[in-house]
């Protein structure tokens, strides 16, 4: 059953009032549902007077209109909702349903997480808890009263104002909540349970004063201080760069352990992800302080991207995602550095949205149809979509983009409106013509861009010609040329710039020329990555190392790095394919390249004008998936030990200034999470791992030490990933004190099963077997199953294409059960599998058998089906 974007109507009839009363239990719990409901003014008289209200896995108990109760025969209920005929006029519909939150295994709706009552209902869940048009467009004001016991609940939570509160008989009290925004049912929440707080406050610009609070299980009060940082900074962040202000008196953010994806920005009640909430010094690394940062700046942006404007129909997703993503992004570059938060951003891009948009499941930023739309949560939808916003950024200029912005939020406060809308506002407080961008939201595909440059030294002119094409995606054949913007530098001889613009092109074909250019350049493009696109064209080696060390664009420095590093190993493992299989001698085969490489891997690690964050990432080789993404067939073994080989070359080859750059870098300060100091420790952290991967024993003695050592989780993970691949007994020792440091503490533990499910080691799929039976895993918990499901098929290319098979067929086995449980995490975990184009026959053979073997379940869901059977068709 498709859904299709074409298809939209607007709803017959509008809610303007919603009142709702939950008496909660964990078996069953009893919702009543008063709901003010009018005709749409917009829809012809005389049409179907049937009201249609979604409902999903529920006991209808009760249905009345104006207080008369229906008989059965006045209404009829199905597998999708509830129907009966409208009253003439405006009307109350009353409804009382019971649901199972200790049942709800989906994560979806209302459910059970530890010991509280949670909910999630981005995008369909608020079906699963009462009978609705749950359609964003639909806007609603809801006064939520929650009564609960008191002792098992002492905290109830909702949406907006607290207007009251108080005891009940039997134990039991009460709570209701008021939110004063009309808003769709996707962003309804309610919370309730026995948590700890941590409370703070924030003074908006005009004055207001609001409560921060943040919700955690007892005993995690001393992990919420990153966090709050980080939301207070996000309200300053918003309110100077875009002029949005908080509007309500109270923010609150509960952390909770089962979640099916990052956080959710329900109206004044975020929900999250325990794991990206909680942190502190000795439980969360650099990576994980990262994070918490830029998913509460997320979350909290919503609140005008996405909820004050938000969207007309779950096609328009992107409308708040992309712009949100885009949001979140700049804030993280305004609080760290701009350079290495475009270089992280990009190579998520390339890691995630380039495969999935070169793949099956190629969809538009803006999708035509879907069959589940949970499946549409993409890193299309959100990264993709965050280029595009990019991209207008930079056309329009700051300026401009704020005064995009501005007419689009004046324009659209409290609508739900399209991506077009959000479009047309940019264009017309530019008065420009985005006709062409916007086929970037409809067009699927990364496109591929070629350049071709001509020196005239009598003009003193460069041209430059550019050529784009984007190849046919499923679905879509013919694909026009796109409008986009790029950056180029020309650099001198003396690596200063001779001249740099931003060219926009709209041909498929287009020339550009560069006036005043006194000497032949070395030419830097797409700097900034300023068009998401694949650029084609190959520079020589002598070219990319001198922009390696020149380039004043950083990105683009780093770059030319992995260029470099990516053309060496695809030589590399084309001969290790020819020689049946020696990585040492494929380098040698390619020795003068490989040795050019390291001196400017050198040249950049001792660079001390360049962040030390920055040299971090430029002496990180590109990832297997990545380089497996740049052959046909991959060839996840040759990919594998050609980039262990060249790693160990680099460390024995730079092994004196690498343990410099070890020793340079330790440090006696007390942990702080700031980008100084986490750059320091990537560094450092990059030192060793290339030390280790020498091969000397002593440097595995050095990781094992530095394991005991460290007092912070970043420099112990730093040793424990390097000792992970290893024989060595440092390994064991530091996962058996791992594993008994934090036995209770899931967030954390689950580092310890992913660690395990991406070792190169033999034993790994063995090992992930028994992991299944920890006491600590739960096929229930999304994180568990991440980690060591997830990062086995998506951190363990070598093991997971075991070329016997047994790592698709134990992967399978997980898939089929799991979609019995949470089909939404099955889904999304069914992705790996799509990518058998890829690779060899023997393993596309075996691969398109699991997706066979996958459809062959009997009742699989929705989500499930949709995945697998577009991964199997394309
Ligand atoms: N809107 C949330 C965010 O990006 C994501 C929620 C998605 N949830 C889902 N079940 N599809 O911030
Ligand atoms: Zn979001």
């Amino acid at each position: 059953h498709v859904i299709s974007r074409k298809d939209y109507k607007e709803p017959d009839f509008f809610v303007e009032k919603v009142e709702l009363v939950f008496d909660l239990e964990r078996e069953v719990t009893n919702v009543k549902s008063r709901l003010f409901i009018h005709a749409n003014p917009a829809r012809g008289t005389g049409v179907d007077d049937e009201v249609f209200l979604y409902g999903e896995d529920m006991k209808l108990v009760s249905v009345s209109i104006n207080e008369r109760r229906l008989a059965s025969g006045d209404f009829t209920v199905d597998q999708e909702g509830l129907r009966f005929t409208a009253p003439r006029e405006a009307f109350i519909a009353e409804i009382e349903t019971q649901i199972s939150p200790a049942n709800n295994t989906r994560l979806e709706g209302l459910y059970v997480s530890q010991s509280a009552f949670c909910t999630q209902c981005e995008a369909e869940g608020f079906r699963r808890i009462t009978y609705f048009p749950d359609r964003p467009d639909v806007m609603a004001t809801f006064k939520v009263t929650i009564n609960a016991d008191k002792s098992s609940c002492p905290v109830l939570l909702s949406n907006g104002n607290l207007i009251d509160s108080g005891d009940l008989d039997g134990g039991r009290h009460f709570a209701v909540w008021e939110d004063p925004f009309p808003k769709p049912s996707y962003l309804f929440a309610l919370v309730a349970g026995d948590l700890a707080c941590v409370e703070d406050s924030f003074k908006t610009v005009s004055g207001r004063d609001v409560a921060l609070r943040i919700f955690v299980e007892h005993g995690n009060e001393d992990r919420c201080d990153f966090a709050m940082d980080s939301l207070k900074r996000s309200m300053k962040w918003d309110e100077e760069v875009y002029g949005l202000e908080y509007d309500l008196d109270l923010f609150n953010i509960v952390a909770v352990s089962d979640f099916n994806m990052g956080a959710m920005e329900n109206k004044s009640l975020n929900v999250f992800n325990a794991k990206y909430i909680l942190a502190k010094p000795d439980t969360a690394t650099d990576m994980d302080f990262e994070l918490i940062e830029s998913i509460v700046a997320h979350e909290y942006f919503h609140n005008w991207s996405g909820n004050r404007v938000t969207c007309r129909d779950w096609f328009q997703l992107s409308l708040k995602e992309g712009l949100t993503v885009f949001r979140d992004q700049e804030f993280s570059a305004d609080q760290r550095s701009r350079p290495v938060q475009r270089i992280k951003d990009v190579a998520q891009l390339r890691a995630r949205q380039f495969p999935e948009d070169g793949g099956p499941l190629a969809h538009p930023v803006r999708p035509d149809s879907y069959m589940e739309i949970n499946n549409f949560y993409t890193a299309t939808v959100y990264e993709k979509g965050a280029e595009l916003i990019r991209m207008m950024h930079t056309l329009l200029g700051s300026d401009g983009y704020r005064k995009g912005i501005d007419l689009y939020f004046d324009r659209h406060d409290g609508q739900a409106v399209t991506c077009d809308d959000f479009a047309k506002a940019m264009e017309d407080a530019n008065d420009i013509d985005f006709t062409q961008l916007k086929l970037w939201y409809s067009q699927a595909g990364t496109p591929k861009l070629w350049w071709e440059g001509d020196y005239d030294a009598d003009a003193k002119q460069y041209r430059i010609t550019l050529t784009q094409k984007t190849d046919p995606t499923p679905g879509q054949g013919d694909k026009k040329p796109l409008h986009m913007p790029v950056s180029i530098g020309l650099l001198g001889a003396d690596g200063n710039d001779l001249a740099a613009k931003t060219v926009e092109l709209t041909q498929a074909t287009q020339e550009f020329v560069f006036d005043g250019v006194t000497e032949k350049p070395v030419v830097s493009f797409n700097r900034g990555f300023s068009a998401p696109v694949n650029v084609m064209t190959d520079q020589p080696d002598a070219e990319l190392a001198f922009l390696m060390g020149n380039d004043s664009d950083a990105f683009n420095r780093w770059e030319a790095g992995q260029k470099y590093a990516t053309r060496l190993m695809l030589s590399a493992i084309s001969n290790f394919e020819e020689n049946d299989g020696n990585a040492d001698a494929a380098l040698n085969d390619v020795a003068v390249a490989v040795d050019a490489f390291i001196g400017a891997m050198q040249a950049t690690l001792l660079n001390d004008g360049l962040d030390k964050a920055f040299r971090a990432d430029a002496l990180v080789l590109p990832g297997e998936e990545f380089i497996s993404e740049q052959r046909k067939p991959a060839n996840p073994d040759a990919i594998h030990q050609v980039r262990n080989a060249l790693r160990k070359r680099i460390g024995v080859a730079l092994m004196d200034d690498f343990e410099n750059t070890y020793h340079q870098n330790a440090s006696n300060a007390a942990f702080t999470p700031d980008a100084l100091s986490a750059g320091q420790r990537a560094l450092r952290a990059t030192a060793l791992g290339y030390l280790v991967a020498s091969g000397e024993t002593r440097f595995a003695d050095l990781a094992s030490d530095q394991y005991k050592a460290s007092d912070n989780m970043t420099d112990q993970m730093a040793a424990l990933s390097v000792l992970n691949h290893l024989d060595h007994p440092g390994r064991a020792d530091a996962l058996a004190d791992f594993e008994t440091r934090f036995a209770k503490d899931g967030v954390v533990l689950d580092k310890w099963f992913a660690l395990q499910a991406m070792s190169s080691r033999d034993d790994t799929l063995a090992r992930v077997k028994d992991l299944m039976g920890h006491p600590a895993f739960t096929m229930r918990n999304p994180n568990k199953v991440r980690s060591l499901i997830g990062a086995f098929a998506m951190g363990n290319p070598r093991h997971f294409h075991a070329k016997d098979g047994s790592g698709y067929e134990f992967y399978t086995d997980r898939l089929i059960e799991l979609d019995d449980i949470n089909p939404q995490v099955a889904a999304r975990l069914c992705a790996p599998l799509g990518k058998w184009a890829k690779y060899d026959d023997d393993r596309a053979e075996m691969m398109k058998a699991a997706l066979q073997r996958i459809l062959a379940k009997e009742d699989i869901s929705r989500d499930l089906y949709e995945i697998a059977s577009k991964s199997a068709a394309a």
